[in-house]
């Protein structure tokens, strides 16, 4: 197939502006978010200065994505503990606000285990908001030491499963920068194969209904200077068929005891024709978002959505925030109701590998990523 959409472009980072970060302006405390349902549009900055308001940024997409929205929950705490709120109260809003990723769960509870402690049998207010900052901090980082080390091992992981390189990956939804302290999971190996002359192509899956792959995925890639191609996602099956795809690489929402993977919904059925056609179907996803409570993949609550999202589209100039405040145009008879989960779960049998920052599971079984997960306790 042609290269018709090649791009060129400068190796850097896919957005100028921080995805999220801390202010300690004089009027208090802020967090920063890039407000994502504005991509690719315009990069437009959303300010909380409360849990609550954070709590609505998750809940419209502003700030999403497994690993950021853990992030985003740890300093959503630190937050409300730096401005004097209810912290408990806050930390079940923030907790309470998505249920499929239990990396946002998993944030809120480490900021708020740290405050916590903080508080001491002295009650110590400001110590407790100082180390709830701290672990919000921590988290950030550590995600993004996670990214880079999964770009590492999905890499050489690649290398194995493809002879001959120059890899056409395709990839659903968005897991690069915008969903990450580094560069991302399943993107961020995609980008250490562009940055070693090795990714031929990385196929988008524009992932209906809120078009995380084609504004968000396809503006980072754009930015990166890869070659991309957009597709609607029941093109897939064609472009399988035809023999253009060498690894499927997505992200993670959980992943579960059994090795079960939730992610965005569309991901399954990709799962499924990489099997029938014999292409690697790798999931990449750091140790955050491994959840050993939750013994398989009917114990996943998946997010129900609103049928507007599927009974109405984006207006053509619109961007999601827009469309979400009922800017959007109907393309189905009022009163039509509408199926819209935001995830589906892919049994393990379908993955041929987990990659994470402790390193590769494969075949993907119960005990090989129990082991993982020991063997990451012991570093
Ligand atoms: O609804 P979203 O946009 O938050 O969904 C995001 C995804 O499903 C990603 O694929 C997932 O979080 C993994 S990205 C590291």
């Amino acid at each position: 197939m042609a290269d018709q959409y090649a791009q060129t472009g400068d190796d850097k980072r896919p957005t100028d502006l921080p995805v999220l970060r801390w202010e300690e302006p004089a009027e208090g405390p802020v967090l920063v978010l890039l407000d994502q349902t504005r991509l690719p549009r315009e990069e437009v900055e959303l300010v909380c200065t409360d849990a609550r308001g954070l709590v609505d940024a998750i809940r419209t997409l502003a700030v999403r994505g497994a690993p950021l929205l853990g992030i985003a929950g740890a300093y959503g705490v630190a937050l409300a503990a730096a401005r004097g709120f209810d912290v408990d109260e806050a930390a079940d809003a923030l907790a309470g606000a998505r249920p499929t990723a239990v990396n946002l769960a998993r944030g809120v509870r480490r900021a708020h285990d740290a405050y916590r402690a903080g508080l001491g049998q002295e009650g110590d207010l400001e110590r407790a908001a100082r180390d709830a900052l701290a672990a919000a901090r921590a988290l950030h980082r550590e995600d993004a030491e996670a990214s880079a080390a999964m770009a590492g091992h999905g890499l050489a992981l690649l290398d194995e499963l493809v002879p001959g390189g120059r890899y056409r990956i395709l990839t659903h939804c968005n897991s690069g920068a915008l969903v990450s302290g580094g560069e991302g999971t399943a993107f961020a190996v995609a980008l250490a194969a562009h940055r070693a002359g090795q990714l031929r192509r990385l196929w988008v899956g524009e992932t209906r209904p809120l078009l995380q792959g084609a504004r968000l995925t396809a503006y980072e890639a754009a930015r990166t200077g890869m070659a991309y191609t957009l597709l609607t996602d029941n093109a897939a099956g064609s472009l399988f068929a035809a023999g253009e795809v060498d690894a499927v690489l997505v992200g993670a929402d959980r992943i579960v005891a059994d090795g079960s993977v939730a992610n965005k919904v569309g991901t399954y059925p990709l799962a499924v024709l990489a099997k029938y056609h014999h292409v690697p179907f790798i999931v990449v996803a750091p140790g955050t978002t491994v959840d050993p409570d939750a013994p398989d993949g009917a114990s996943v609550e998946v997010e129900q959505r609103a049928g507007q999202e599927v009974t109405e589209a984006m207006a053509p100039q619109g961007t999601v925030a827009g469309f979400e405040a009922g800017g959007g145009y109907p393309v189905a008879p009022l009163g039509t109701q509408a199926y819209n989960p935001a995830f589906d779960v892919t049994p393990p049998e379908l993955v041929t590998a987990i990659v994470t920052e402790w390193g590769v599971v494969s075949p993907v079984t119960a005990e090989g990523l129990g082991e993982l997960c020991a063997r990451s306790r012991q570093v």
